[in-house]
């Protein structure tokens, strides 16, 4: 029975009936047809540019063809946790791919990168450790920083002065891990890796970096942050996501031998929940021998990236930080946001609205993401329509 205080609480939260009404409610719509870079809602036809597709393989054939292959020889899913039934030869190859694509000894695949953060950033540092992680962070973060039972600091965003002011107050035999997003998933840009390095080198801690963002998009052939900055042997453990880049589900933790074996016997997330399916697995793996086999795809979507940060700056839009595909248009105001979304929708553009609680509100932001296979039409088309909505809406240059 639903008690009377829960259902107080339920009508209370009129926000998405809020934005129905107003008719700018942007979430869960049904996509019929996803082409990539093209996508069909309601009948109509729109370009995407919320996606985080950053190498444009979801439908690359070869990748399609590796799906459906293990989908023939091992049926739709293992129904059961890696630890148990749930591990195919295909899961093993991937790890071992992940461990050589990383330089790291070894890998260990989880069934989301949610998972892969919940189970690694609470299984080291224990009731008497501390997690020092940067403040915009990945939720997924968050959350295993609080099941790890460690005392959790948090830096300002990139700040290097404040990290060092919290390592400072830490007794030198603690356990204590640094970890912090390689690309920030909003705001687009990259971490201090080589001053975090020399820091936790300093103060003996380890270093978690999260490449959900960065996997195909940085570094030599798209091996992720420390691979960017050459601090690969530095990096203790390196976390990365297949659904942006890697065209799947599913995330990995690579690091130590020993930390894997750690983490494989330990981590509750990977041991009670059903692992990825065979075709998810098949399907990471072909995305991930199409990048390492074709570095044009990286260069292509930096030429892209380039280009669209370009001209939006030009035009007058703050894009603050970004240094990457992911390219936030600040319009710092929720409502707005909302509708500024909804104008782009209805001109034949998705992107996707960040509004608080997900930013503070002064923070609020249009996110738009490129892919290597937009084509030059595609980004002019989505340029011209933001700088037309922008002027109709009076938010045009508003930094
Ligand atoms: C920085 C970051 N880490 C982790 C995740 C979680 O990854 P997944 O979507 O594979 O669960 C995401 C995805 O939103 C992310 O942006």
């Amino acid at each position: 029975m639903i008690q009377q205080a829960l259902q107080d609480k339920f009508d209370a939260f009129t926000i998405p009936d809020e934005l129905k009404k107003a008719g700018v409610y942007p979430y869960f719509r049904p996509i019929q047809v996803n082409n990539d870079t093209e996508v069909v809602i309601d009948g109509k036809h729109l370009l995407m540019f919320g996606s985080n597709s950053y190498m444009g393989l979801t439908n690359h054939p070869k990748v399609k063809e590796a799906a459906t292959k293990a989908l023939e020889q091992y049926g739709s899913c293992c129904s059961g946790s890696r630890f148990l039934n749930g591990t195919s030869r295909l899961h093993i190859e991937l790890e071992e791919a992940l461990a050589d694509y990383t330089g790291k000894e070894a890998c260990l695949v989880f069934t989301t990168g949610f998972q892969a953060n919940l189970g690694t950033v609470s299984a080291f540092t224990g009731r008497s450790g501390v997690i020092i992680m940067d403040e915009y962070n990945h939720a997924s973060i968050y959350e295993g920083s609080r099941l790890s039972f460690s005392k959790v600091l948090k830096y300002s965003h990139n700040d290097m002065a404040d990290l060092e002011r919290l390592l400072k107050t830490i007794p030198e035999a603690t356990v204590k891990m640094i970890v912090f997003d390689g690309i920030f998933s909003m705001e687009g840009d990259i971490a201090n890796l080589p001053e975090i390095c020399a820091l936790a080198n300093k103060y003996q801690a380890l270093v978690m970096c999260d490449d959900a963002h960065a996997v195909g998009v940085i570094g030599d052939c798209g091996r992720g942050t420390a691979s960017h900055f050459g601090l690969t042997n530095d990096v203790d453990i390196i976390m990365g996501t297949f659904s942006k880049s890697l065209a799947s589900v599913g995330g990995y933790i690579a690091s130590t031998k020993d930390a894997i074996n750690y983490l494989k016997h330990t981590s509750r997330p990977m041991i009670f929940s059903a692992s990825i399916p065979p075709s998810g697995v098949a399907a990471a793996m072909a995305a991930l021998e199409i990048i390492r086999s074709e570095p044009e795809r990286q260069e292509r979507l930096w030429q892209n990236t380039h280009y669209v940060s370009k001209s939006l700056t030009e035009l007058g839009f703050d894009i603050n930080t970004s240094e990457t595909p992911i390219i936030p248009i600040y319009i710092r105001d929720n409502q707005l946001t909302f509708q500024f979304c909804q104008r782009l929708f209805e001109e034949g553009i998705f992107v996707n609205p960040v509004v608080s609680p997900a930013v503070p509100s002064d923070s609020s932001l249009i996110r738009l993401s490129i892919m290597a296979t937009h084509t030059q039409e595609q980004l002019n088309i989505c340029v011209g329509t933001i700088e037309k909505v922008a002027q109709e809406l009076g938010v045009f240059a508003m930094k």
